[in-house]
């Protein structure tokens, strides 16, 4: 989807959207940063968009491992599908997440990459869908989100970022992505103490 049909999108249902602008180069590189992608058998993505994160994941696991694209939106799934034929994209919302990796026999995720608006969702859809991807992360799994820098400050954003500490041992933020539209960084969550 191009730059321009997806600014429309967001004008058209920008409470699930929560971004004007794809995620820049510099931004989906940050998000796969880290988490020995080159190595693991299973990455989902919730929220795939206009799919340039989907394709750096793509572009960066081992031929035989399984991805996995979540999105709400039945267009933006649709298209993603189309320019990534070789990943599996499932028009769905993340809080499916248990019933989703069933269908698809996987026990647990090596990794999750999120793109999905925290900053918009209510309290609960938050911590539901953290809830999933804690209970479907391998203990050894890296979970990987961005926030914008703006939002940080928001209630919601700060909400956010203390439910991230509660349930994760470690949470580490990258360099702020100043070429990203707007400003944006990574969290990348384990489990395990790093
Ligand atoms: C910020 S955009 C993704 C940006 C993406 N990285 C890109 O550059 O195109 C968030 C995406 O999450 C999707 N989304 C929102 N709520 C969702 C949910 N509950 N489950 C799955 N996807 C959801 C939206 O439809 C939207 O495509």
């Amino acid at each position: 989807m191009s730059k321009i049909r997806f600014f429309m999108k967001f004008l058209s249902s920008p409470n699930t959207i929560g971004a004007i602008w794809p995620s820049s180069p510099g931004l989906c590189r940050a998000m796969i940063s880290g988490i020995n992608i080159e190595q693991l058998d299973s990455v989902i993505e919730l929220g795939g968009g206009t799919g340039v994160i989907t394709r750096c994941i793509a572009d960066s696991v081992m031929p035989n491992a399984a991805v996995i694209s979540i999105e709400l939106d039945a267009r933006l799934a649709a298209d993603i599908q189309r320019n990534l034929p070789r990943i599996t994209v499932v028009n769905d919302s993340a809080i499916n997440l248990r019933q989703i990796l069933d269908n698809y026999n996987l026990k647990n995720a090596s990794a999750i990459v999120s793109g999905l608006p925290w900053a918009i969702f209510p309290d609960k859809l938050q911590t539901d869908i953290l809830d999933a991807i804690m209970q479907n992360l391998a203990p050894d799994g890296f979970f990987t989100t961005f926030a914008y820098v703006q939002g940080t400050y928001l209630p919601a954003g700060r909400r956010f970022r203390k439910y991230l500490h509660q349930r994760f041992n470690s949470v580490e933020t990258s360099p702020v992505i100043w070429r990203n539209l707007p400003p944006a960084f990574v969290y990348r969550c384990s489990k395990v103490k790093l």
